[in-house]
Order: structure tokens, then sequence, then C-alpha cells
């Protein structure tokens, strides 16, 4: 009985499988070689000079490529790139996803800020929902998580402790709300003195004011890709917890101070984590839609 159900099941699964065998396939770099060669310069050019005007647009534009991957797979549900998919609509119109966009503004903003090449598999289709909304819906891991919260976030989506390690090095560029790191900086015992002090001459504490003030993730260099975030972890002064918790005794901290003292070795391990955060669960072959206005559903 209960192996005939499998049986069946297994049929079941095979036939849906050969019936859809054309909607179901893998991100490939090659994918827009015939469809939209023209894509990385198209890409490039607006995500470049955005990123010269504003050395934070590559900050905002890899972490949207994360929450895009973390919540949905990554399928495109996120935006503040409609320069960018405008361009690409002027070179092959329909083609390109937005969420294969996200995923090589990601590059092209790592790229512009000195970071590692990488190749990016394409290939991904946008969702038909909005996921926006998602966003805040536990999958992204809040800056207050311990350790082991981190590691279980990131292992529910295939993703390893050591790529958990490296991807976070990404807090090597961009900016950060007060009300993300206030508790930190009044509360923590594992930070550096100083620089708890510096932090809180511009978050305010109770809470109320300043909700909004910004501090650079990394406390040297904001707008360079370096490994100086793992050195900041190692001298305490990681800004939020969660940045923290990877250098404060546990399983993680001599892989930080492995980043701190090999920048290539960061760089790769980097490098292989984006290829791997790029292939959570996408929506490929004939799922979902090629969205023609990257903030909402066709
Ligand atoms: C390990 C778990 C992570 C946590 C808890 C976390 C948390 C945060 C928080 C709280 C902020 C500030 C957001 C705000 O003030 O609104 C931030 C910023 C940022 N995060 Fe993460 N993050 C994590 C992993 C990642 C990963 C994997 C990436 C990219 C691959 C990333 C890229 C960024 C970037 C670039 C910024 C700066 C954005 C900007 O300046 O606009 N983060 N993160
Ligand atoms: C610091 O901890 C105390 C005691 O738990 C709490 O009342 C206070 O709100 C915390 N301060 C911040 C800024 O989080």
């Amino acid at each position: 009985m209960a192996s005939s159900v499998i049986i069946s099941f297994a049929f079941l699964a095979c036939t849906l499988f050969l019936m859809t065998g054309t909607s179901s396939a893998q991100l490939t770099p090659n994918f827009y070689s015939k469809s939209c060669p023209k894509v990385f310069d198209a890409v490039s050019s607006v995500v470049r000079a955005a990123v010269a005007k504003e050395k934070r647009m590559g900050a905002s534009l890899l972490r949207l490529h994360f929450h895009d991957c973390f919540v949905n797979g990554c399928d495109g549900g996120f935006n503040v790139i409609d320069d960018v998919k405008k361009k690409v609509e002027g070179v092959c119109p329909g083609v390109v996803s937005c969420a294969d966009i996200l995923a090589i503004s990601a590059l092209e903003s790592v790229l512009a800020l000195g970071g590692p090449k990488w190749t990016v598999k394409l290939g991904r289709r946008d969702s038909k929902s909005a996921s926006l909304s998602a966003a805040n819906s536990g999958v992204i891991p809040p800056p207050t998580s311990t350790l082991s919260n981190l590691i279980n976030r990131f292992q529910a989506v295939g993703l390893s402790a050591k790529d958990m390690v490296a991807l976070s090095g990404s807090h090597t560029i961009g900016q950060a709300r007060c009300t993300t790191f206030r508790a930190r900086i009044y509360n923590d015992t594992n930070i550096d003195a100083k620089f708890a002090k510096l932090r809180q001459s511009s978050c305010p504490s109770p809470t109320g004011s300043g909700d909004n003030n910004l501090a650079p993730l990394d406390v040297k260099t904001p707008n360079y890709f370096d490994n100086d975030y793992y050195q900041n972890l190692i001298s305490q002064k990681g800004l939020l917890r969660s940045d923290q918790q990877l250098h404060n005794g546990g399983s993680t901290d001599s892989l930080v101070e492995q980043y701190s003292r090999n920048p290539k070795s960061f760089f790769q391990d980097f490098v292989a984590a984006m290829v791997k955060m790029g292939d959570i669960r996408p929506l490929t072959g004939s799922n979902g839609e090629i969205r023609k206005n990257c903030r909402v559903a066709n």
C-alpha cells in the first residue's frame, strides 16, 4: 500500500517533470548571449554612473539582491533600479528579468567600489506577486541575531556558516540607521568603548530622536569593498550586534581572523557565496514573468 502510493507519487512527479520539462532550468552565465548580448554593458553604464555620483547606491543595490534572493528566491521583487531597467529595455525590450538586472547590478556595484568580480548566472524570472512585504516576514535575519540564529537562517536557504561569514563582509560598504544599532552602542559589553562613544554622538538614546541617523557599517572605509569589516570585528568595532557575533568567542572566530589577514581568501569565498546566493530557488523557464516595471508585477 505504502509503496504503491510512493510509486504513483513518483510517477506523477516524473510526468509533471516531463510535462513541464521546459519550464524548469538552471541558471547560466550565457542566458542572454543571443537575446540580449548588451545587457552587461547596459547595466554597467547606469550602475557605474549612479555609484560614481552617490557611493551608497552601490551598497543599496548589493543589499537589494541579497533581500531579493533570501525572501522569494531571486525573483526581482524589489527595486530602485528603474533607470537600469529603462536602459536595458532600450537595448532589448521585454527580455531581461528584474531579478537578473538586480544580480548584475550587485556585481557592478561591488566592482565599482573596488571589490572582486564573479561570473553572474542568469535566466531568472520575476514573480507574479509582489514580494516586498515578505522582506519583514522573518526570512531576513534581524540585526539582533545571535550567531546560531544567523547560521540557522542561512542554512534554511542552503547557505553554510562559511557563506554567511563571507557574505557578511558586504558590510564593508554602506550605512545603517541608528535604530538598528542603538541597543548595541549603549548596552553591549563586547564593544570598543571609544567606538561606542563615537557612534552614540549621532545616535541618541532613549528611542525617539535620531532613529534614522546613519552611520557607516565599516568605520574605516565605507566606500571601499575591502576586508576592513573583519579587522573591525577583531577590535570589537562591529556596528550591528549581528556583525560582532561573528567574532565573539564562537565557532566563526577563526574564519573572521583568516579574512582579516587575507583579503584574497575573503574575496574568493565571497564570490563563491554570491553565486550560491544567486542560485537560491530561482523562478526559471516558463514560470513567473518578465516584469515591465520592477516595482510591480505585470
Ligand atoms: C548576516 C545577516 C545580515 C544582517 C543581520 C544584516 C543586517 C543589516 C542591517 C540591519 C542593515 C542596515 C539597514 C538599515 O539601516 O535600514 C544592513 C545594511 C546592509 N547590508 Fe546587511 N545584513 C546581513 C547580511 C547581508 C548580506 C548577506 C548582504 C549582501 C550580500 C548585506 C548587504 C548589506 C549592505 C550592502 C548594507 C548597506 C545598505 C545601504 O547602505 O543602503 N547584508 N544589513
Ligand atoms: C539597555 O538595557 C536596559 C535594561 O535592559 C533597557 O531598559 C534599555 O532600554 C536599553 N537601552 C537601549 C538603548 O537599548
